[in-house]
């Protein structure tokens, strides 16, 4: 799962995009965004009315994983490219008052956004915000229970390396629950080096036995893998996702005990 593309011109690509999302979340992307998005993809009405509304307007994600992550109070979860924070507010309110969710991104607007509604929502003793690489995740090995991440792996030239940390810091029998892009065929290359498709979860998306042998090898049993309902704005995403078959999947894996 190498590629060819530019990381430096990816990065700040990705970092520029996910900017704009945060500030201008009704600006017009290769992808949905918001309430609408979030619905569609399956996400409980009720519980979207329980989380900030200025994270759910900024909402990137591309499935639901909620069922398969199945929070229980008290539990300690990490999500990786936290974004706005939409995902977080909701593990939140399953973990509750004595559990912890950290968000983990790269992209300081967003990180801002997040902590601010975070302080606003007086949650910010158990919904907190950390400025970070998923690929380089700054806690200690084995402490979370759930893994979660929403669109965002696909982002990430090394896949494999996010797939080791996340595996690193669950505790034995700790899950992976996660939505995001993969292909049935491998990108042709001019997909792969072009930053703009990369930045709307296409041109970084593996193809989707690779995606799971790379989870396997870090140690993390693949349990269920399910299609979502999501689909991209721009004609040059959309040309993209009908020839190489690129699509949404939730996913839940277990991190195995003897690891
Ligand atoms: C498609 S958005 C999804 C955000 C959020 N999960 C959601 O569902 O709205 C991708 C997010 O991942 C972050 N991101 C991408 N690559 C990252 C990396 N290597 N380390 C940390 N954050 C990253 C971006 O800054 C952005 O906020």
């Amino acid at each position: 799962m190498t590629t060819s593309v530019d990381t430096n011109a990816l990065e700040a690509k990705v970092q520029h995009m996910y900017q704009l999302v945060a500030e201008e979340p009704h600006g017009s992307y290769h992808f949905e965004t918001g309430r609408e998005l979030a619905e569609q993809l399956g996400y409980d009405t009720a519980a979207l009315d329980g989380a900030p509304a200025g994270a759910i307007e900024s909402f990137a994600g591309v499935g639901y994983f909620f069922d398969l992550a199945a929070l229980r109070p008290g539990e300690r979860v990490f999500d990786l490219g936290s974004g706005s924070g939409m995902d977080a507010f909701l593990a939140g309110d399953l973990v509750g008052p004595a559990g912890l969710v950290v968000g983990i991104d790269f992209t300081q607007e967003q990180l801002d956004k997040a902590r601010r509604l975070a302080r606003e929502s007086n949650v910010d003793d158990r919904v907190q915000f950390r400025h970070g690489r998923i690929d380089r995740l700054p806690a200690p090995d084995g402490m979370v229970d759930c893994v979660i991440s929403n669109g965002v792996i696909n982002l990430c030239p090394d896949k494999a390396a996010v797939f080791v940390e996340a595996a690193r810091v669950l505790r034995p029998g700790g899950r992976l629950a996660i939505a995001d892009i993969v292909t049935e065929r491998p990108l042709a290359e001019a997909i792969v080096c072009n930053v703009d498709l990369w930045a709307s979860c296409i041109g970084g998306a593996a193809q989707e036995d690779s995606y799971r042998s790379a989870i396997e090898s870090a140690g993390l049993r693949v349990e269920e893998v399910r299609v979502n309902p999501y689909s991209f704005i721009s004609p040059s995403a959309r040309s993209a996702t009908a020839t190489y078959g690129v699509k949404s999947i939730s996913l839940l894996a277990r991190k195995q005990r003897m690891v």
